[in-house]
């Protein structure tokens, strides 16, 4: 998730891109960067690591004169944060700049071919590649900037918000998109253009805004309507609106708090997590007529899971002994889901360790261990002392984390990034799933390779995990619900959350979740450890949150709601879709789509999210900055 802004018209280009910047800084601020047409129709291109403040110093005695500029704000997906793999990237030649928020997926592909071709690479980002692919198509078609950019945007899989300048056409702004967002401003009478992200950089020169639709593509010419066209050259009307929104509401996509606003994003999280991961592929196989003869070819569509990492470092990760999983917090808990993943599909012994205690006792570690360091920031002191540690003792270390280039990601033999996007908001959300998403990808692809989880077994996690984003959006719904129930307990003093199998972690964190941003005392449980002293607890001012979808688990836990409403406990259930039996004896009833027991925790965790947040909201708390917490903790 990345940051554009572009400016064209009678106004110096400069300052309006550096203000834009700043304010789409949330989406992304490991590297920084602007391109520039001055009145000599010189192209230049200033970027450098670091926030937009250092990009500023940066320019501070460069030549940032024009009216026509683009400029980005990167969070990295390919290559490391690095003023070479900051964008503008030039093409070969120098005469177009590009920049690009999504995730060229084919590039690798297309590098490939390009550099055949005689072309040199400067980068290792996918974006550089897209400016060399219409480059090339430019030269050696000889067609104009706006022909090339949608027979390579033709050519491309993947996702993409991009803004191009080229000096031999200096008075425009080619911009194109899909699946990564893309506003136009339009300035008095189409005098002026701006070019962001999301409004907020617009918003303070012009209320008159186009969202470009997938696969459209905006000329934007000082003086001139605004053109817009498809990738196949079909002539669209821009539909110009009016946006009544202020600053705050646009960053935070309308949403009141960014926390809440993570949430709604999983769906798209888990997709951009997944893709290029998740495969299908068309399998033939030629039927038999009697038993003998052979009929004809018949084809179905098989799912699989494709992880660079294991592919690079195989020996290493399937020959592991045991495989121990480092964390804080909310990675802690996706590490618990790892473990009961790794463990059923890849016949690996499995410990998870608070990454605190880890570090500071002599843990027995050897180098026939794999070492899992998770954690959303990268940064957090403990983990990362962790593995200082295990690595000292010998271990491969694979990190999951979300921040590209991190100190965490850096510290790894190799890994897998979740690729969910900055997370402001303290509470962890988005990068819980991410997390539990990837480490379902590396039990299934491990235990592919391994021969330790069934044909049957891989093919229907993989698919049906494809389909959890689809589900989460169902989850997403019962908001309004939700928000209802929350005003009903926002004066309780004490919460317990109960689950079993892969649900103990899922309670685990809504009990996280309820106590960091609400303060509200709140404990998890396994469910059936609760007749061992929790049960003293329960009365009727103890809301119990039970966590019951219909799987292996489902007798017992019921069970257990019994014994809770038999002391006259409140409970909140979280069931299977077409549950009857709980339905009938919990007091309030949440219904989850119905999934594959290991992925039941993606969707149980999103009503969790949901209350604590409106639990928390009732009670007037600062939801994205609550009290003495830190959103990376970075000392010991
Ligand atoms: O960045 P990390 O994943 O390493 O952070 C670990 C914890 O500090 C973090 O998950 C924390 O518990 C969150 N505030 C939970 O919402």
């Amino acid at each position: 998730m990345c940051g554009i802004v572009g400016y064209i018209g009678k106004r110096e280009a400069y300052p309006i891109l550096i203000k834009g910047l700043k304010r789409l800084e949330y989406r992304g601020y490991d590297s920084a960067g602007v391109a520039l047409i001055n009145k000599r129709d010189d192209l230049n291109v200033y970027k450098t690591k670091g926030k937009v403040a250092d990009l500023e110093n940066f320019c501070s005695d460069k030549d940032i004169t024009g009216t026509v500029g683009i400029a980005h704000t990167r969070w990295a997906t390919h290559g490391e944060p690095s003023s070479v793999n900051a964008h503008p990237h030039y093409s070969e030649s120098k005469n177009l700049a590009i920049i690009h928020n999504g995730i060229i997926e084919n590039y690798a592909q297309i590098k490939k071919n390009l550099i055949n071709k005689g072309m040199h690479f400067r980068s290792d980002t996918d974006t550089e590649v897209l400016v060399q692919l219409i480059e090339y198509i430019q030269v050696t078609r000889k067609v104009p900037l706006l022909s090339a950019v949608q027979m390579a945007l033709r050519q491309v899989i993947g996702a993409y918000a991009i803004a191009l300048l080229d000096k031999r056409e200096p008075n425009q702004i080619i911009a194109a998109r899909k699946a990564s967002p893309l506003v136009i401003g339009i300035g008095k009478d189409s005098g002026e253009f701006f070019l962001g992200s999301d409004a907020s950089p617009i918003i303070e020169y012009t209320d008159q805004v186009v969202y470009l639709d997938d696969e459209n593509i905006a000329v934007m010419r000082p003086g001139e309507p605004l053109k817009v066209v498809d990738i196949h050259n079909i002539a669209l009307n821009p539909d110009v609106q009016t946006i009544d929104m202020n600053l705050g509401q646009i960053e935070k996509g309308g949403f009141p708090h960014f926390m809440l606003k993570e949430i709604f994003e999983q769906p798209e999280c888990l997709k951009n997590c997944m893709r290029g991961r998740v495969v299908s592929r068309t399998v033939e196989t030629r039927a038999m007529t009697d038993g003998k003869k052979e009929g004809p070819m018949q084809s179905h569509t098989e799912m699989g899971v494709v992880l660079s990492s294991i592919v690079d470092h195989r020996q290493q990760i399937l020959n592991a002994h045991r495989i121990i999983i480092v964390a804080c917090g909310t990675s802690w808990h996706a590490g618990l889901i790892g473990k009961q993943m790794l463990e059923t599909y890849c016949r690996i012994p499995v410990d998870v360790e608070y990454a605190s205690e880890f570090r500071y006792r002599n843990p027995v570690v050897t180098k026939d261990d794999v070492v899992i360091a998770i954690s959303q920031s990268g940064e957090t002191a403990d983990t990362l002392a962790a593995i200082k540690l295990a690595k000292e003792k010998g271990a491969f270390i694979y990190g999951i984390c979300n921040a590209i280039g991190s100190s965490i990601a850096r510290a790894t033999d190799t890994g897998t990034y979740i690729h969910v996007g900055p997370e402001i908001g303290v509470a962890s959300t988005k990068a819980f799933t991410g997390q539990v998403t990837v480490l379902c990808l590396l039990a299934l692809a491990v235990g592919k390779e391994k021969g330790t989880v069934s044909d049957k077994d891989y093919q229907e996690i993989t698919t049906q995990l494809w389909d959890i984003p689809e589900k989460m959006k169902e989850v997403l719904k019962l908001n309004n619900k939700i928000a209802d129930l929350s005003r009903t307990f926002t004066y309780a003093r004490n919460f317990l959350y109960l689950g079993r199998g892969y649900s103990y972690p899922v309670a685990l964190e809504g009990a996280l979740k309820l106590k960091e941003i609400s303060y509200i005392h709140a404990e998890g449980y396994p469910a059936a450890e609760m007749k061992h002293g929790p049960i003293a607890l329960i009365d009727s001012d103890m809301p119990v949150v039970v966590i019951a979808p219909h799987d292996a688990m489902y007798e017992k836990v019921l069970s257990n709601i019994q014994e809770i409403k038999a002391r006259d406990g409140r409970v909140i259930a979280l069931v299977t879709k077409g549950d009857e039996t709980i339905s009938k004896i919990a007091d309030e009833v949440i219904e989850l789509p119905k999934t594959l027991e290991c992925l039941e925790p993606l969707l149980a965790t999103i009503p969790l999210q949901l209350l604590a947040y409106h639990v928390a909201v009732c009670k007037g708390k600062n939801v994205d900055q609550p009290r003495n917490l830190a959103k990376s903790v970075t000392v010991e």
